[in-house]
Order: C-alpha cells, then structure tokens, then sequence
C-alpha cells in the first residue's frame, strides 16, 4: 500500500526520494509526489500514475532542488486516484505539508471541525484533515511539535506521517499510529520510510519508530520523543538484507526471481531449525506443559497466508492430532471464536503488518489465546505482539503476488507440526524419521521443478486466451488449488475458483461447457483417484483436464488428463511445497503470455494496512 520516504542532509532531496520511491513500488499505488522546503518554502510536485512520471515532472529532481524532503506513493482508500488527492497534501495557508499511510477513521467529523474552524480543502482525502488539524494547532501553540503531539492525540485509526513545516525549515518530523515507519541513520544525511527498501543502498542502521513517538530528523542527526514530548533514547538496530534482493539480478520480474529463490529460502528456513534429524525449537522457548495443553489450534491470515494456513490445518489434525482450523483474519476478527488458554493462534504473514491479521491477532489475545507469528518481516507489529515468532527467512519479497513467502511459511508449518505432534506422543518414530529425511531433501526436489520453465511457457501458449479456469483438489490438494486459483486472479487477471472437487457436482459443473479449463491438483496419494473421477466429470461435459501430480499418481491420472505435470514424490505431509510450484510458474507464464504488469498488478498492494 501507500509508501512514504524523506530525506534531511547535505544533498539535493528530491534524487534520494525518487530512488526510493522506485524501491517501494512493489508496495502498489496509483499516484507518486514529492515536496521539498527550501529557502523556507515548500515546493511539491504530485500526479497520478507512475513514480516515472514524476521523475520526468521533476527532471529527475532538478526542477526541485532542496535538502529536506518528503515523498509519497498513494494508494488510493478517501477518494479516487487524482492529481489533487496525491500526496504530499499541504495545509490552508501552505505552511506545512504532509505526507500519510493509513486511515484517518474519525476523518469526517475533525474535517467538519477544521471547516468550522474556517479552514478550506482541496482533495476527497482523509490527510488533509491531518495536515490541517496540525495547521490548526500550530496556529495555537506557534511551535511545531506540540502541534503534532495534540493532532496525534486526537486522531483515531492508523497513520505514519512525514511531516515538512516552512518554520523549520532543517528539520523532517515523523510520527506514527499502528503504520510502520523506520528511521535511517546515514553519513551526512537520515531517512524516513515506510520499509527498509527505500533507504538500505543509504544506510543499514535504522531506528524503528513505536506508536505514538514523534521523530525529528535533520542533517545532524536522529532525535526521537514519546507523545508527552520527553526525549527518549533508541538503539538501532542492524539491517543485514542483501541489497541485490531488492533487484531483479537478470531475471525479467521479480516474479520469477522470487519463484526461482525457493529452494533456497527453504533451507535456510529450515535449517537453523533442525540438529541430528530432529525439529529444534528452542528459538520459541515454549513450555512444554503449555505443549501438551493445547486443545485448539486456529491457524489465521489472508490470501496466500491463510491458504498456508489450509494446508496446516490438514496436517495438524493429521499428524499432531489437534483439531485445527484455518480462518480468514477479516472473518475471525468479527467472529466469535471459543478460545481459552488452551487455545493456540498461529497468524502467518509475510509482512507482519497486516491490518486485519493484526486485528485478528489482538482479538485472539484479548480472549485469553496464546499466539504464535509466522512472520517474514523482522521486528513487524505481529512478530513484536505474538507470544512466540518465528521467522521465515525468506527475504524480501518484492513482487506483490507472494510465492518464496508462501513456500517458507509452509516448512514452518511442518516443523510446528511434527514439534507438537512429537512432543505429545502422537507421531510414530518411524513416521517422524521419514518426513525428517524428506524435509532434509526437499530444496534439491523443488530445485529439479523450478529449473523446467519451458514446459510453462509451453502450457501458457496453449491456455493463455481462457477466461475462465476452475482449480479442483482434496485435502491438501485443495489448499493447493485455493492458492493456484488465487495466484492466476491476481497476475493474470483470468477469472479463476478453486473447489474443493468433491463439492462440483453440488453446483459450479453447471459452469462447466466444452472448452471450459480445469486444473485437477491430485498429488495427495490417497485421494488421487477421487479427483481423478471428479476431473473425468467435467471432461465428459467438454472440459479440458491439465493435472498435476505426483511421479507415481502418473499411471491414474495421464489417462484421464489432456495435459499432466509431475512432481518428485515426497512424504504426504510435504506434498503442497512442490504441488505449488507449478501453479506459480503457470500463473507467471500466463500473465507474461497475456502483457500483464506481474510484479505490480492492478488494484493490489503488497502490504495491505488497511482493514
Ligand atoms: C499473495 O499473493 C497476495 N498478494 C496476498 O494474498 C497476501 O498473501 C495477503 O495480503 C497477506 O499478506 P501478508 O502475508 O503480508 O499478511
């Protein structure tokens, strides 16, 4: 979603900012602007569409030179994407300028407030109340921090503000509620930005601002406040991402990359996890007694978290004998779930900054629940609140359609699958040493299915023109089937439906006429032969099959398949890490086939901090 930069030091601003803009692209917006102060006068320059429009607006920065400064990608929630409602938004009287994520949920009533008051606005949006109820408290304290300090107590919801004023010309002013935002130290000059990717080719040590802090940044330095104004002192900490992440390294999209990086991010993830064959999790610290009490697990996140989430619940019940269940974070934060101390929450998030996730998770607390992050994002608001976190290390994942994130979250599942489920007895030796002895094999087996591109290439050029494909599978094929559906919706804008295959007679084969795509997902041994009879029902009626499953569920399902892809066999339990990599490579190749924008597709946001 929305992305902030700043910049105060030695150096022109504006360069700085659109570097960084470049860099939080992946984040998704629909507009881009940037406001200096100079000579104690601000100059801004916004429009919708891309940073590279405002680039050549600013002749790359030339057109706006000045040393503090603040820019701004939008994505658009309080009016539509325009010019006027691009940020930076400056207030009645132009005196300070603002840039803002979040939601300002009490936005309508302090604008009748602020119009009261006599001031006039410009744009459909809820910053420009927050730009001008800070106006209107430095009118009545004329000092700048103060007037941020009493705007901030009276806004409710989640924001992260840059803040410019002309008074002050030297100085960048940074607050936030519940929005992320870290400070960067650099030589000569420091940062602001909503994630690191704006500021780690500058500097790797940041600072990362709690709700309700309130930073001023100038070329000399980083100082930060509580809300009561009173100093306080941060450590910063280290960034050590390699920065060639955040670039494509030859490959077309980050998609790609990303989908190639798995076998890797796989067994980094698992392997500080594992000694002498088994699961280590001291990292957690989790007592055993709380362990062996668990008696509910309700594994909670959105898109491709939750159906990581589908999965794991098949496997808990399978292996750990808990009953688990996967719930959307936006459904179960308003739901009414029977939660107890014996309630175990797992919220799984690539950004750990999900609004709903973070609901999800607060609610899950509130009612007495324990809760366990599986998070990818260092030191992100869910992998700070959780009880328990553990990292995927993955990192960074630019491309908005989440594939290294989902793949590493999974293994994360299994090692918390067989940690319970061998801790409380319920697993056998010889079944534990064989999913170990997979798990131990499994980069080298995803490695031998990402390296065939050809083949999807080949499949895209055969189905690229369809517009309707459904997804079906059982059991852990479903989950997969969830996430290949959603994959193919969100890159290559084909309408796609994952079903769970015994559920098609029960009413969406009626959708199906000659022509009509079905992806049959059979890996899962024991219920390849259902999908397959599912599969042949709607090739009777004219549908197309393209299967994919195992090399030993081949023999049952090549006869049945217009087109079949195998995957290596693995332990059941491990099946979903190479059942997805050939729905991710065939959701990338259709939407390449098809010019779709991959890594930045239309209306979707990389970290949605909106509910
Ligand atoms: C995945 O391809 C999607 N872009 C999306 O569903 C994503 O997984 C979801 O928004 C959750 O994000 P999170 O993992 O950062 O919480």
């Amino acid at each position: 979603m929305c992305g902030i930069v700043g910049y105060a030091g030695g150096e022109d601003a504006v360069p700085i900012l659109l570097d960084g803009l470049y860099k939080l692209e992946y984040r998704g917006y629909d507009s881009a602007g940037v406001a200096v102060c100079r000579d104690g006068h601000l100059r801004l320059a916004k429009t919708k569409g891309y940073v590279r429009e405002l680039d050549r607006i600013v002749d790359g920065g030339r057109l706006l030179p000045g040393a503090v400064g603040l820019g701004h990608t939008r994505w658009a929630t309080h009016g539509r994407p325009t010019d006027s409602n691009a940020h930076p938004h400056i207030s009645h009287g132009g005196k300070i300028a603002v840039v803002h994520n979040g939601i300002i949920e009490n936005y309508a009533k302090l604008r009748e407030y602020l119009v009261g008051k006599g001031f006039e606005f410009g744009s459909e949006t809820d910053t420009e109340v927050a730009v001008n109820l800070i106006q209107h408290y430095y009118n009545k304290h004329g000092e700048i921090l103060r007037a941020v300090a009493s705007a901030a107590r009276r806004m409710e919801g989640s924001y992260a503000l840059g803040i410019l004023c002309e008074d002050c010309p030297d100085m960048l002013i940074a607050t936030r509620r519940e929005s992320p935002l870290v400070l960067g130290v650099g030589d000569g000059g420091n940062f602001l930005a909503s994630d690191v990717a704006a500021l780690i080719k500058y500097t790797r040590d940041v600072y990362t601002l709690e709700d309700g802090e309130i930073a001023v940044l100038s070329e000399s330095g980083v100082t930060v406040y509580n809300g009561d104004l009173e100093m306080i002192t941060k450590t910063p900490e280290r960034v050590d991402w390699d920065i060639s992440a955040a670039e494509k390294g030859g490959f077309e999209h980050f998609m790609i990359k990303e989908i190639m990086e798995q076998p890797d991010a796989v067994a980094k993830t698992v392997s500080p996890r594992v000694a002498d064959g088994r699961v280590t999790l001291d990292e957690l610290g989790i007592p055993d007694e709380y362990v062996m009490g668990v008696t509910k697990i309700y594994i909670v996140g959105c898109g491709t978290a939750s159906y990581v989430g589908v999965a794991a619940k098949y496997n808990f019940e399978k292996y750990a004998k808990i009953p688990a269940e996967s719930v959307v974070a936006s459904e179960f934060r308003y739901s009414s779930p029977m939660i107890d101390e014996h309630t175990l929450v797992i919220c799984i998030s690539q950004s750990g900054a999900t609004a709903d996730t973070i609901a999800a998770m607060r609610e899950a607390k509130r009612l007495g629940a324990k809760v366990l992050s599986i998070v990818n994002v260092v030191g992100s608001v869910i992998a700070r609140e959780s009880d328990w976190a553990l990292y995927t290390w993955a990192g960074p994942e630019i491309c908005v359609a989440s594939t290294k994130a989902y793949s590493t979250q999974l293994v994360l599942t299994y090692l918390l699958t067989l940690y319970f489920a061998e801790k409380r007895g319920a697993i056998s030796a010889g079944e534990y040493e064989s999913v170990m002895r997979e798990i131990s094999l499994l980069p080298e087996k995803m490695a031998s299915v990402v390296k065939d591109r050809e083949t999807y290439q080949y499949l895209a050029s055969i189905y690229f023109n369809n517009e309707d494909i459904f997804f079906i599978g059982r059991n852990i094929d479903y989950a997969l089937s969830l996430e290949g559906a959603l994959k193919l919706n969100e890159i290559s804008y084909i309408h796609s439906e994952a079903y769970a295959a015994g559920e098609l007679k029960h009413g969406p084969i009626a959708l199906v006429t000659e022509g009509t795509l079905v992806v049959a997902v059979a890996t899962y041994g024991k219920l390849i032969g259902k999908t397959v009879s599912n599969a042949v029902e709607t090739r009777s009626r004219g549908a197309r099959v393209l299967s994919v499953t195992t090399q030993s569920g081949a023999d049952i399902v090549g006869g049945v398949s217009d087109r079949m892809i195998t995957v290596p066999d693995t332990h059941d339990m491990l099946l979903p890490s190479l059942g997805v990599l050939p729905l991710q490579l065939f959701a990338y190749y259709m939407a390449l086939m098809r010019g779709c924008p991959i890594d930045k597709p239309r209306n979707l946001a990389k970290s949605v901090t909106v509910e």
